[in-house]
């Protein structure tokens, strides 16, 4: 059964088989609470009921991608903010199992997964999904984490290192030759590597990253075909230079590299109603003794960063820890996401406080609107 229209090469994958000018994605639904640090009942469960049914509710909505986190214990905070979540290469490989068109990605920590392993499992998710695995690839940052696994975390540059030999390597594995091979490098080595069977299409999934520092950016313009930054709260003009920049630097390189943002879409009827709504999630309730944990995980205090600064921090962390916030009518929201489209991104990964309660209104009112903006080609049936 073949799912798709097109045919899964790499071009397709990376469009994520659509026609839409502006990709649009939801991150984080693979952990409690997503990417609100709230206290609100109606937070995010996080669970697999909740997940199969938004993965469907997402495919007939025409969203492109899901975007997990790859998040190994919680915060902490009354809500243990994400502290229930699923792995997920395995997420991944269930939900592609009941959706037809979207992909899904799982989000694999270079540091932490045996890249034959990976490579193995992140097989198996694309076969189940005919084509709709994507990778997204992490050094991750949080040490605590790496403490649970009892694996050493390596300073930053040695970070982004690893992770090029392991994008090597998993490479390597899928590209479509039978012949056994070696892989000695300085992080890893691997003697006799057989890996049967391939990724559909004789190609691989689309391959993330979301590096923030410069050794970050260099890996994704060298490994990926998509680059999540969050350079998003600047103005129009800078985004544009910093995104052809960017994009340049790949193509210098031989590579074509689309670059993507974060947002948190808080959506009503009016106005006034997205900004109570968002008042009362992200303020009135939300979880601060978890937002403080997180900063103090990232090293972020008042000393270290000013008063002021760790104030503008700290309530950004309350909501979607630091993506764009989108508040407003669905006229708002949608000319936000055109305004993100003309400073040279290609996509969105979008969180809600609860993405199936918040879903139904934002297919049926924005949608249709970057429809007719031309930013979105209507769903095929
Ligand atoms: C869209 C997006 C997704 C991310 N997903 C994860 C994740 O699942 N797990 C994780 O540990 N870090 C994740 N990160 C953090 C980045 O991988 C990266 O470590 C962070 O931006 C810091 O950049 P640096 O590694 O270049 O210093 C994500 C960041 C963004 C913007």
């Amino acid at each position: 059964m073949t799912i798709h229209a097109r045919p899964p090469t790499l071009a397709n994958r990376a469009a994520f088989y659509s026609d839409n000018k502006f990709i649009i994605g939801l991150f984080g639904a693979n952990c409690s609470s997503g990417r609100a640090v709230t206290l609100v009942p109606e937070r995010w469960t996080g669970d697999w009921q909740d997940c199969k049914k938004l993965v469907r509710m997402a495919d007939e909505a025409g969203i492109d991608f899901m975007l997990p986190i790859g998040r190994w214990k919680g915060y902490g905070g009354v809500t243990d903010y994400q502290g229930s979540t699923y792995e997920t290469i395995n997420w991944a490989s269930g939900l592609l199992a009941c959706s037809k068109r979207i992909t899904v990605f799982g989000t694999v920590h270079a540091p932490l997964f045996n890249p034959i392993m990976g490579a193995k499992m992140m097989v198996t998710a694309d076969h189940i999904g005919e084509g709709r695995f994507g990778l997204n690839i992490v050094c991750g940052w949080n040490e605590g984490e790496f403490e649970m696994f009892g694996v050493r975390q390596r300073d930053h540059t040695n970070r982004y290192k690893q992770a090029n030999e392991w994008c090597e390597v998993v490479k390597k594995a899928w590209a479509d030759s039978d012949k056994p091979f070696d892989y000695i490098g300085e992080f890893h080595q691997h003697r006799g590597i057989k890996a049967k069977p391939k990724p559909i299409g004789g190609t691989r999934p689309v391959i993330m990253n979301a590096g923030a520092s410069a050794e970050g950016q260099d890996f994704a313009i060298r490994n990926c075909d998509a680059y999540f930054t969050q350079a998003t709260r600047d103005t129009i003009e800078n985004t544009q230079a910093r995104i052809a920049g960017i994009k340049k630097s790949a193509l210098d390189l031989g590579r074509d590299l689309e670059v993507y943002t974060v947002g948190v879409v808080t959506c009503r009827k009016t106005m006034q109603e997205a900004q109570d709504y968002y008042h009362h999630v992200s303020v009135e309730c939300a979880d601060w003794s978890a937002c403080d944990d997180i900063m103090a995980i990232k090293g972020l205090t008042p000393e270290s960063m000013g008063r002021e600064a760790f104030e503008l921090r700290r309530s950004q962390f309350a909501n979607g820890m630091g993506g764009l916030p989108i508040i407003g009518d669905p006229d708002h929201v949608a000319n936000s996401f055109v305004r993100l489209h003309e400073s040279g991104l290609r996509g969105i990964a979008v969180s809600m406080v609860n993405y199936i309660d918040d879903l139904p209104f934002f297919q049926q009112e924005v949608l249709p609107r970057l429809e007719r903006k031309g930013l979105r080609a209507p769903v095929k049936a």
